[in-house]
């Protein structure tokens, strides 16, 4: 078999990838070592920057987006009882969008099938070979049988525990790591949501957030011991811990109800440079990891992607390959940026074990300058909505 870009992964970034190229006429294959249902099967964040709307309108997957996603103009961030809007109209000419993950690549999976794109699933074992010359191929186990896929480049779209960073040698490859030392307890519920906007807390008890997916489905996740489990964990104790960290306003007026999904996600922040060997490009996970708190994950995914398939789309129409040359340098640049914010707000809004005071005190200040200073709120608020590409 042979296609022009050999995508490895079809998580969001494969998937967008592999759509932007295809409406562009350029030919790929995507090789997904799960089922389909098992990818769609993720809970994953949905808070969608201006930029990732646009390229998922670009890829023609924006239809049920604009019908269904949720128009953000702010946010809060709360302290113990005070709390701060961040008001993205005052401080940008932008907003963000609350549009489930799985929603998203469950667009783009019915947009690639209607174009009749190539999806191998249950690739097993996706080896990349030659991506350092000028011929790059691949091979993957299908039950028993070998395939062998050649191709011009390689997108390394398989996440943080896929081949592609592995493939890049170790001599060349320079990685970035920090482990936070929590996680976050995470629960669905199909109850109305607390607030009509997002509630970053920060409290002495602990950080929480209440989030959404729709107007009866709400999302809230409170900080939690780094092998704690949610087994630990009784929905009543949930709502009690959580109801201590948000402002007692809000406390008061949530609805509880049964969580139909219950689960622990560890915070790391990680990249990995560079983010290219030969014709091997990586995007998303595959490159970069951030602490949830920004909200970053997907949408630096979706730059990553933005600025790949231009390069590829100016390659194939002829016109230089002063992108693909550019691609890992200039993906970078706003990679550190979100992974500087991410970090940022997990260290003011999070009760780090072993802190002291005046560790608690350099937050409450934190708190205090972003409360007090419409400047420091525009910072936020600009990071939040999404750099410009
Ligand atoms: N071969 C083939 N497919 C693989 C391999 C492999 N060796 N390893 C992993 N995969 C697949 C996974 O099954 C998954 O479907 O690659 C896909 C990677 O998807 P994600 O992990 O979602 O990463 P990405 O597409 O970059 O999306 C980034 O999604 O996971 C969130 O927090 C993340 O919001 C961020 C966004
Ligand atoms: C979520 O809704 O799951 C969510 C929202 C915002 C974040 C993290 C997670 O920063």
């Amino acid at each position: 078999m042979r296609t022009q870009v050999a995508i490895i992964g079809g998580g969001p970034s494969g998937l967008l990838l592999s759509q932007l190229l295809h409406r562009a006429g350029i030919d790929t294959v995507v090789l997904e070592r799960k089922t389909k249902d098992y990818v769609l099967s993720r809970i994953r964040a949905g808070v969608l920057e201006t930029g990732m709307v646009a390229q998922l309108r670009a890829a023609g997957v924006g239809a049920r987006l604009d019908r269904d996603g949720i128009v953000h103009d702010g946010t809060v961030i709360s302290y113990e009882d005070s709390e701060i809007r961040i008001d993205f109209t005052r401080h940008t000419d932008s907003h963000v969008t609350v549009y489930g993950q799985t929603e998203v690549t469950r667009d783009l999976y019915a947009a690639r099938e209607a174009m009749d794109g190539r999806l191998v699933f249950n690739a097993d074992g996706v080896t990349i070979h030659d991506a350092d010359s000028d011929a790059p191929w691949l091979t993957y186990m299908q039950g028993d049988t070998e395939h062998r896929l050649d191709c011009d480049y390689i997108a390394g779209c398989d996440g943080f525990h896929g081949v592609s960073r592995q493939t890049i040698p170790q001599t060349v490859r320079n990685e970035y790591e920090k482990v936070y030392p929590f996680g976050w307890l995470g629960i669905l519920s199909e109850t109305p949501p607390v607030h009509d906007e997002l509630i970053y807390a920060s409290s002495d008890a602990g950080f929480a957030l209440c989030s959404m997916r729709n107007a009866n489905l709400s999302r809230y996740y409170i900080q939690c011991g780094m092998d704690d489990h949610p087994d630990n964990w009784s929905d009543d104790a949930f709502w009690e811990a959580l109801k201590r960290r948000i402002p007692d306003a809000h406390a008061q007026a949530l609805i509880t109800g049964p969580s139909i999904e219950k689960s622990i996600a560890p915070l790391r922040s990680f990249v990995c440079e560079p983010m290219c060997w030969g014709r091997l490009f990586l995007c998303g996970d595959a490159a970069h990891i951030v602490p949830p708190t920004g909200a970053k994950g997907l949408n630096t995914a979706a730059s990553d992607v933005h600025y790949l398939s231009q390069a590829l789309i100016g390659h194939y129409a002829g016109n230089g390959d002063e992108g693909i040359a550019q691609y890992s340098q200039t993906a970078l640049a706003r990679v550190w940026k979100a992974e500087r914010f991410s970090w940022w707000m997990t260290s003011l809004l999070h009760q780090f074990p072993g802190q002291t005071t005046f560790d608690m005190r350099m937050q409450q200040a934190e708190v205090a300058f972003l409360s007090d200073n419409a400047h420091a709120q525009a910072v936020l608020a600009q990071n939040y909505v999404g750099l410009p590409y």
